[in-house]
């Protein structure tokens, strides 16, 4: 592999134990992308206390022991005892050149595979997704697709509510509509409208209510025409959900639903193991745990609810069942849960509850994805003027819509056809792209008009970007042959040691779980890529040796851009 960053982190380490002795070894050379050469190692100052010598000194020491004459043009140390090294262009050519050629881009695979389950958009039947499951869908959907990447074996688990006592009254409404109408209905994505009905006649009519409580009853014995009818809800809504996923390109589809009723067979079990092992005790008639260290507002111990004072089971008890399939049944190791931060409590008394059970235990371990909400121009929750969730099919058609008069604006010569698909392409990243690019912890401010800007970090300016690449590409014809990257000027440089970043990035995301960090990657990528424009130029170079290299390092851009959009889910058109 020809990763500098590595090689140049191999040789400082080496370094350290010819200068200092072989306990060195487990030292981090810290070997950083610098703005003042093109790496910096900056192990020497953590070193003084261990070693009684002042850094500088170390420094100096641990560079004279140094053997990177074939890589480094430079070496220097600089203030308190930092080393700046600086790449010769020779091997940063052949580092380029050895990239463009590898079909993996040099990102490596993990040396840990494992098995991970991915929980993510969970939306609720006969109810309409809303901007929460559209943020879960997206960050989940790229952290399944990073992950993957990196070969290890992800399971997507579309945790879809499907159960509970609402569908008593779900099912009343529908046997009163008729099951065509009620098809209907749901059909066209009026779930809301469906939902309110439902509830409204539950609320007024006490027949309705008493109707919808014995069906609840009939539902949870397993009564055959009751489980037809809640089949046909949940049908019509994954129908609905999976057009909204093909609308958005993302990967979910029928298999990988596994909704809260595929752990109702589980339930009892799950309570009864958590009773012998006196974890859950009785109280007030419900089935409860009590995790240490979590308490109500007023300081009382603070229950997780497995079975309720009426028998029935919730929300905690299917979650705490799927801890113990996902882990013992489909043999995870990580656990990740996508899904919004007000849920942060009941995924920790989760978690901490399963923990206790022994059915999460190293190597599993769960973690909450969290994130921020999506809020108006107003800074409040993102809603309807009426103070309604907002369709999401409204919304991507209105993000595809907006893309399409932008592309029609900026690219009049492409056809009808390409335009249309390139609106949707573009009309789809941005809305992706606006939600990856923010730091998942944070609330955004959701704005059409800054998403769709092709300039800034955006998914427009990012697709551009590549498309400019493919265009060269074109017009250059003679696809280059395999040869060198000869790396000369600055603003070549900086575009080929960004590029090998890659695979260190895509690698921390797959760590920390950020995927705004791949996103602020492409954005410098694609700043250093129009610096290069600005002082390279390409199909006109002065000789063909200089042109046929940096088509190359275009290409090898291209590539980059594609690769990383796609990890987000995001399509890279080939032409706009
Ligand atoms: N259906 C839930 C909701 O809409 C989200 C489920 C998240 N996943 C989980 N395993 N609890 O809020």
């Amino acid at each position: 592999m020809c990763d500098p960053q590595s090689i140049l982190h191999d040789r400082v380490r080496e370094a350290l134990v010819v200068a200092f002795g072989a306990e060195m070894a487990d030292a981090d050379p810290m070997v950083r992308p610098s703005d003042r050469a093109d790496f910096q190692a900056n192990v020497a100052l953590g070193l003084s206390k261990r070693l009684k010598r002042p850094p500088r000194q170390i420094a100096e020491a641990l560079v004279s022991s140094l053997r990177v004459e074939d890589v480094c043009e430079r070496v220097e140390v600089s203030g308190p005892g930092f080393i700046n090294l600086t790449l010769k262009n020779s091997f940063l050519g052949e580092c380029s050149s050895q990239q463009l050629r590898d079909p993996r881009l040099l990102v490596s695979l993990s040396s840990q595979p494992e098995t991970v389950v991915i929980d993510y958009s969970a939306p609720n039947v006969a109810k309409e997704m809303h901007v929460g499951h559209l943020r879960s869908t997206i960050l989940g959907d790229a952290l399944a697709r990073i992950l993957s990447s990196l070969g290890h074996h992800v399971i997507r688990q579309n945790h879809l509510g499907d159960w509970g006592t609402p569908f008593g009254m779900l099912i009343e409404h529908l046997v009163d509509l008729g099951e065509q109408r009620a098809s209907e209905e749901l059909g066209v994505g009026d779930l809301n409208k469906f939902y309110r009905e439902a509830r409204a006649k539950f609320e007024q009519d006490p027949s309705f209510a008493d109707r919808s409580r014995l069906r609840v009853v009939q539902l949870q014995a397993g009564d055959e025409p009751t489980r037809v009818l809640w089949q046909r809800l949940v049908h019509e809504s994954k129908r609905y959900f999976g057009e909204i996923y093909a609308q958005l390109d993302v990967s979910l589809t029928d298999e990988d639903v596994c909704g809260e009723s595929f752990y109702n067979p589980m339930l009892a079990d799950v309570a009864e193991e958590l009773e012998q092992r006196g974890l859950a005790t009785v109280d007030d008639g419900a089935l409860c745990i009590f995790v240490p260290g979590f308490s109500s507002r007023e300081g009382s111990a603070l229950p997780l609810i497995v079975r309720k004072t009426d028998g029935g089971y919730g929300y905690a008890a299917t979650d705490l069942a799927a801890v113990r399939h996902r882990v013992k049944t489909l043999g995870a190791t990580r656990l990740l849960y996508v899904v919004g931060a007000p849920q942060r409590q009941h995924l920790s008394m989760v978690f901490s509850a399963a923990t206790m059970a022994g059915w999460l235990c190293p190597p599993a371990r769960a973690e909450h994805v969290e994130f921020g909400s999506v809020l108006g121009a107003d800074g409040k929750m993102f809603k309807t003027r009426a103070g309604d969730t907002i369709k999401l099919s409204d919304l991507i058609q209105e993000g595809v819509e907006r893309a399409l008069a932008e592309v029609t604006l900026r690219f009049p010569e492409l056809d009808d056809e390409t335009r249309r698909r390139v609106a949707r392409q573009v009309g789809v990243g941005a809305l992706k792209y606006a939600d990856l690019s923010n730091d998942r912890v944070k609330d955004y401010v959701f704005d059409f008009d800054r998403m769709l800007k092709f300039e800034g970090n955006t998914g427009g300016y990012i697709q551009y970007a590549h498309a400019r690449c493919r265009s060269i590409l074109r017009h250059a014809r003679l696809r280059p042959e395999p040869g060198p990257i000869e790396i000369v000027h600055p603003a070549e440089r900086t575009l080929a040691l960004v590029s090998l970043r890659l695979g260190a990035v895509i690698h921390q995301v797959a760590e920390t779980l950020q995927p705004h960090t791949l996103c602020s990657y492409l954005f410098e990528l694609a700043g250093a890529l129009s610096g290069f424009w600005h002082d390279c130029p390409v199909l006109k170079a002065d000789s063909e040796l200089v042109r046929d290299s940096r088509l190359r390092l275009v290409e090898l851009t291209s590539r980059i851009l594609d690769h990383g959009l796609g990890l987000l889910g995001i399509q890279a058109p080939e032409r706009m």
